[in-house]
């Protein structure tokens, strides 16, 4: 209606008054009121939209949440960009220093040999007595201890004594670097290094080869354990659960340690840590197993093998994964009767499977989400591909099956490039259980948790998840451990214990 309509039909006093008195009615303008209660109804349901804050932790989030505006408002976002590019970046930043110090609860995704800072394997392992290096047709290395000259093996070279070959060189600086590039994907380049999922896990796969040599030598083994935990502890995690592949490990006569001595040594050194530092809780095994070397008949001896280590090992064995690409390895499905066996013989075997780690919707592997579920898993690894699958996702919400999920190493293997895309964002938002993890940091160049518990608070929580999302995700870090639920409230009371210690000081320190 015009204006001149209205003056015409007598309504021109009602139009003043609403013109005048009531701009907001008249102007089609949805009411403000509404629109705040549906922003704060939309927040609560956000991870740690529901956690109560004390005047301490208010304060301390208002110079957080400072920190964080500032840092999205740079030039240069670092979840937005690889994090091989960003990390030098991370490392500068307040938000980062933060996290570090942050007690974080517990680390529920790493694996056994990608937990420890590569350079600590060149500059202490293979400055070992006896330690051998063959280098490969396609460019890698392979490594050995040995009292004499090792059996040469195919596609590689005669073995070298590296203490002889270094006693040769003026500088071994170089050697030295090439060798840490050879157990790590760490790159300046990774765009052009890394052009396609096959060619970066191809590179991941021969890291676990060029390692193997040297950690299942039995006395590093060990001290490869110890190591671990002292730099996840000095991440500020106090607990693992820490999928393990298990292997035979080796003496320097060649005498070779069978699955039972390999527990025996996590149980024990976890003990020995546990009682030099006493403000860590430990770590317990989740028995891991290769998807894609194995037939059916292989899974089922490795289920069978699980549930005796059970129960030789009840405190020590959390339960049983399948690792590997799944992208390239036979589905859950597939291994159907080996999964059913600990049921069909009345045992409990508790199941941590990596589910849903793929860009490939509609195939076979993408269903790995749901069968996870039917066979009752406890977590869900990576469960990239939950989004897409509603049904599959509200049923772990009903179960409890929280999703562990490690946007670094998501990044690095080429499932998302701008971590602000990651699908675990929706989930963030909509409170889904979830739990944030490194899986391979020492291979990624991170360690500990605390770049990917800064790449999921910057990039994927936005700019409003705030210390309730990071105090959410240390508790959650602890609920959905594989920890009895006495032990759990251990480890809440010492997870207390630091954070409290953690606000004050960092209050203390900043004013
Ligand atoms: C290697 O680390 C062990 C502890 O794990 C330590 O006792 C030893 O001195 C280190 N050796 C070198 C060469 O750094
Ligand atoms: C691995 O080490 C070998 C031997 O030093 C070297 O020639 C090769 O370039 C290294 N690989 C990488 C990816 O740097
Ligand atoms: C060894 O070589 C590296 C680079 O190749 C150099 O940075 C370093 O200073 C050298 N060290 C010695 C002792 O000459
Ligand atoms: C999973 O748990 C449900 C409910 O407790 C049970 O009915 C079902 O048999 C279990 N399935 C397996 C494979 O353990
Ligand atoms: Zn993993």
């Amino acid at each position: 209606m015009s204006l001149h309509s209205l003056i015409r039909s007598g309504k021109v006093s009602v139009f003043l008054l609403v013109l005048l008195c009531c701009p907001v009615l008249c102007s089609g303008i949805p009411d403000p009121a509404y629109r705040d209660y549906l922003i704060k109804e939309e927040m609560s349901r956000q991870m740690g939209g529901k956690v109560p804050l004390t005047d301490a932790e208010m304060q301390l989030n208002a110079q957080l949440q400072k920190m964080k505006r500032q840092e999205m408002g740079g030039s240069q976002f670092p979840p937005a960009m690889h994090f091989f590019q960003a990390k030098p970046l991370i490392e500068r930043s307040a938000v980062y220093s933060f996290i570090q110090r942050m007690p974080k609860g517990a680390a529920l995704h790493v694996h056994d040999f990608a937990m420890v800072d590569t350079a600590w394997l060149v500059k202490n392992v293979t400055y070992r007595p006896h330690c051998y290096v063959c280098f490969t047709d396609d460019q890698s290395v392979r490594f050995l201890f040995s009292l004499q000259v090792p059996k040469s093996i195919p596609h590689c070279s005669a073995w070298t004594l590296l203490q002889t070959l270094r006693a040769k060189m003026v500088n071994c600086t170089d050697l030295d670097d090439s060798f840490i590039r050879n157990l790590t994907l760490f790159t300046d380049h990774p765009e052009e290094a890394y052009p396609s999922q096959d060619v970066v896990w191809k590179r991941f796969e021969q890291a676990f080869l060029v390692v193997w040599g040297l950690v299942t030598y039995a006395p590093v083994f060990k001290d490869y354990f110890y190591e671990g935990l002292k730099q996840f502890r000095a991440d500020h995690v106090i607990y693992l659960d820490l999928r393990a592949l298990l292997p035979e490990t080796y003496e320097l006569d060649g005498k070779v340690n069978d699955r039972s001595w390999t527990m025996r040594a996590y149980q024990e050194v976890a003990q020995q840590f546990i009682t030099d530092y006493p403000d860590f809780l430990g770590a317990r095994i989740i028995f891991t197993v290769h998807r894609y070397v194995c037939s059916a008949v292989r899974i089922t001896e490795a289920v069978k093998e699980a549930m005796r280590l059970q129960k030789e090992f009840p405190e020590t064995m959390a339960g049983f994964d399948l690792v590997g690409r799944e992208d390239a390895g036979r589905t859950l499905w597939y291994f159907r009767e080996a999964l059913a066996l600990p049921k069909d013989l009345g045992d409990n075997l508790p199941y941590f499977f990596h589910a849903g780690e793929t860009n490939w919707q509609g195939t076979d592997v993408d269903q790995n989400m749901l069968d996870a579920l039917l066979f009752n898993t406890s977590r869900i690894g990576h469960g990239f591909a939950l989004t897409r699958h509603p049904l599959v996702k509200e049923l772990s919400r009903k179960m409890g099956v929280a999703v562990e999920v490690c946007p670094i190493s998501n990044q690095v293997l080429k499932l998302v490039s701008d971590l602000r895309n990651h699908p675990a964002s929706e989930l963030m938002n909509d409170g889904h259980p979830l739990v944030i993890s490194s899986d391979d940091p020492a291979i990624f160049g991170a360690n500990g948790l605390s770049f990917d518990f800064y790449e999921a608070f910057m990039g994927l929580g936005g700019l409003r998840s705030d210390i309730r999302m990071l105090k959410e995700l240390a508790w959650n870090s602890i609920l959905y451990s594989s920890l009895s639920s006495q032990l759990k409230d251990k480890a809440m009371d010492m997870w207390t214990k630091q954070w409290d210690k953690f606000v004050e000081e960092s209050l203390s320190y900043q004013n």
